[in-house]
This record gives structure tokens, C-alpha cells and sequence, in this order.
């Protein structure tokens, strides 16, 4: 087996379902925008979208982190930005894992520019020991440890994005 499991595909299916649910009350009776940050949010964004009874548009943001493959430097460059303004609406950037914390931070500091009406966080996946900029997720999947997670949208050198639970990469997965 060359990935470990580590989240089956029900235990995610409900969590985003919990998510999309707190979203809907949250902004009940409003207009939101979805942000999903390319590549590895778009299956997370994908339920979570449908888990949302509300008036909900979607745009999408690409970026290009710099580093070493496993490790991002926080020189974050958007490759793709969102195609239509976000000034006085209500957005929700949506990540498949907060790391370091550099990407989400750099984003937020780029979005808040924008001038939206609110401006929150969703993440599926949090890796705490690995902060180097604290960030509020305000809709959080799971906290998971210090492992390389693939699968549900994450990839490891591109691979992985179709698993449809999370696993953790082994020696053995190349
Ligand atoms: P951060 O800037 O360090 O928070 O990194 C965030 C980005 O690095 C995520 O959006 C992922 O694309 C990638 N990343 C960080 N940890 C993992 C992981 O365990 N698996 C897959 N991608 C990861
Ligand atoms: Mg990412």
C-alpha cells in the first residue's frame, strides 16, 4: 500500500457537510463568494460549495509558491487571479491546507486590498506545527500532524489529487 490513510472519504464528507451547514447560517440571507486557491483546494471547494444553501458565486485564484516541493518560502506569485471584483461582497478564500501559514497570509493581505465587504478562511486541513504566520481559519476541516498529506484535491509532485480519502505519503509511494 503505497499511501497510508489517514481520513476516510465519509469522515470528510461529513466535516464539509458540517462546514457548508455553518456557512449557511452564518451568512443566511446574504450573497458569497467562494475563493478556492488553485490546485489543491478544488475538490474540498467542490463539495463544500454544494454543501451551501445560499446564493454562492465562485472565482477562482491560481498561485505559484516558491520552494523546495514539500517546503512553500511564502513568495507567493497569483498566476491566475479572480476574474470579476470582490469590492463590498462577502468572500470566503478556500485552501485545502494551511502549512506555514505564508500563502494564506499573503493572500489575505492581497484580497483585504480589495476591499470586500468581510473576508474569512476556510481550510480542509491545518498543520499546526508548522506555523510561522498565525492565520484565523474560521471553517476548519481537520488539524492534522507534521506528515505530507496527499489526496482529496492535495498532490505529492502532481500525483494524488483523485485519491478520494487523505493519506499520507510513505517511502514507498513514488
Ligand atoms: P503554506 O504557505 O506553508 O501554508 O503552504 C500552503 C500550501 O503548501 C498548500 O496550499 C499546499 O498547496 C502546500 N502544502 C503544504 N503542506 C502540504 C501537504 O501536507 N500536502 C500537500 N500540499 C501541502
Ligand atoms: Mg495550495
Amino acid at each position: 500500500m503505497p499511501i497510508k490513510p489517514l481520513i476516510d472519504a465519509a469522515t470528510i464528507a461529513r466535516r464539509v457537510a458540517e462546514l457548508g451547514a455553518a456557512i449557511t447560517s452564518d451568512y443566511a440571507g446574504q450573497r458569497l463568494i467562494l475563493v478556492p486557491v488553485l490546485k489543491g483546494s478544488y475538490v474540498f471547494a467542490a463539495d463544500l460549495a454544494r454543501g451551501i444553501e445560499l446564493d454562492v458565486a465562485v472565482d477562482f485564484l491560481g498561485v505559484r509558491s516558491y520552494g523546495d516541493g514539500q517546503q512553500s518560502s511564502g513568495v507567493v506569485e497569483i498566476t491566475t487571479d479572480l476574474s470579476h471584483s470582490i469590492e463590498g461582497r462577502h468572500v470566503i478564500l478556500v485552501e485545502d491546507i494551511v502549512d506555514t501559514g505564508l500563502t494564506v497570509s499573503y493572500l489575505l493581505q492581497n484580497l483585504v486590498t480589495r476591499q470586500p465587504a468581510s473576508l474569512k478562511v476556510a481550510s480542509l486541513l491545518h498543520k499546526p506545527a508548522r506555523t510561522r504566520v498565525p492565520v484565523d481559519i474560521d471553517y476548519l476541516g481537520f488539524t492534522v500532524e507534521d506528515v505530507f498529506v496527499v489526496g482529496y484535491g492535495l498532490d505529492h509532485a502532481q500525483k494524488f489529487r483523485n485519491l478520494p480519502y487523505l493519506g499520507v505519503v510513505t517511502d514507498d509511494s513514488e
